[in-house]
């Protein structure tokens, strides 16, 4: 048997630095997995951060003399700030603490970390990683907005518990996602950078009553994929789903919202600094005009219960007379694909229609793979029956070529 190692990060400089954390625990790991990809990797630690995990651990993994202190006079190396950041292709700050965030944003450079930063053109990541508190405080979300306006990366925190033993925000990305991350970000092409994408997804529900709703079987999967791929290929992406109970894509602003009316508010309140919008949800067409405030009771044989329509949420996007996004939208369609999905594209004045053919067992709602029919107003095409991330690819190919012609 071979075993075949991926070597994607073949001869990319990573340069790591880690501030005072518990989670500074996991970094040896995270050299391990990056040197398996074949990246080279050197460290700087803070003072602090030696007291959770020790230099010569660091130096054993990563093969590296360690580094802590601006002078040295120790180290036999020539290694200076200057000289590290420039052999840096990227930096990466994990755990970053509060205080290490905080001067960062004040471009104080008091230690080996922020010395580098301040003199190096490299990109740095930076993976937020402290008591939840401490990550809402307003100073901390104003020093985070400075990095990112400075156009530092900023991977994480995830939500979970944390050492103190508050659940919240706060702890430090996983070293196998965090390689995920620096994979994508030397590998994946990036054609969606700079493009703002709103994609919706996921059911509505419509309340008759407080325990009673109207709703469909959509799981929010392909939606969410689509988000996932969208933001690997660097595009800045905005989720307003349904229920769902789906994880968030790492990197997306996710709005939850309940029935349609909810959704067209949200949709509406940023669709004017949108590039495309992707309608990806079934949104229920008819609400009840009626929301009993109490549960109906079982009383009578028969029961009325009147619908009133629902707003065309994509009509109003791709009717837009200013600001209008590239619209892309669904079918899900149970006969007659083509006739129907080409009405909706005229009808609902959409750029793109992808249509899913529903009739066909585990496609479409709720289920982990997808067919897709594409139609704008020259041709059609099928994408391959698929898993519904490796769809999401194919779509994307198909969108930008088609936003970049617009
Ligand atoms: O979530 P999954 O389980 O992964 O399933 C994915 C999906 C099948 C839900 C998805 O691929 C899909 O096809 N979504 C649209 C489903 C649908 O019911 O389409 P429609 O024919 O009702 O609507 C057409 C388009 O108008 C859609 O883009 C829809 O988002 C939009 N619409 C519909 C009604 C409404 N009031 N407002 C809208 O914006």
């Amino acid at each position: 048997m071979t075993t075949q190692t991926n070597h994607s990060l073949l001869k990319k400089h990573i340069l790591l630095g880690i501030s005072g954390s518990i989670a500074a625990y996991k970094i040896p790991e995270l050299i391990r997995l990056l040197r398996k990809k074949g990246a080279a990797v050197r460290v700087i630690i803070t003072n602090t951060a030696k007291k959770f995990i020790t230099p010569l651990t660091l130096q054993t993994i990563s093969g590296n003399t360690v580094i802590s202190n601006l002078i040295d006079n120790s180290s036999s190396d020539e290694i200076n700030h200057i000289s590290l950041a420039k052999w840096a292709d990227i930096i990466i700050l994990a755990p970053a603490t509060a205080d290490l965030i905080a001067r960062l944003a004040a471009g104080i450079a008091n230690d080996f970390i922020t010395t580098v930063c301040l003199a190096s053109t490299s990109p740095v990541a930076v993976a937020p990683t402290m008591n939840n508190q401490m990550y809402h405080a307003t100073v901390t979300q104003d020093n985070l907005k400075k990095l990112k306006n400075r156009k530092y990366i900023i991977w994480g925190p995830t939500y979970g518990i944390q050492a103190c033993n508050s659940i919240g925000l706060g702890r430090m990305i996983e070293p196998l996602i965090m390689v995920d991350l620096i994979n994508n970000y030397f590998n994946s092409k990036k054609d969606f950078k700079n493009i703002k994408i709103l994609i919706t997804a996921g059911p509505t529900r419509e309340n008759i009553d407080p325990i009673r709703f109207i709703s469909n079987y959509s799981s929010g999967y392909m939606g969410f994929a689509i988000a996932k791929e969208a933001i690997k290929r660097g595009a800045e992406v905005t989720l307003i789903t349904g229920p769902v109970y789906l994880k968030t894509p790492f990197g997306a602003n996710r709005i939850n919202i309940t029935n349609c009316m909810d959704m067209h508010k949200q949709v509406h309140k940023i669709i004017n600094k949108q590039n495309i919008f992707i309608g990806c949800a079934a949104v229920s067409d008819y609400r009840s005009k009626t929301i009993y405030k109490h549960k109906i009771k079982k009383e009578k044989n028969e029961i009325n219960i009147f619908l009133i329509k629902n707003p065309d949420i994509i009509s109003t996007v791709a009717n837009l007379k200013k600001n209008r996004p590239y619209v892309v939208g669904f079918a899900a369609e149970s006969e007659n694909i083509k006739k129907y999905a080409y009405e909706k594209l005229k009808q609902k004045k959409l750029d793109l229609i992808c249509a899913n053919d529903i009739s066909i067992p585990n496609n479409g709602f709720n289920s982990k793979n997808n067919k897709l029919y594409l139609f704008d107003k020259n041709k059609s095409i099928q994408l391959p029956y698929c898993d519904k991330n490796e769809l999401s690819h194919y779509l994307l190919n198909e969108i930008i070529k088609r936003y970049e012609k617009n």
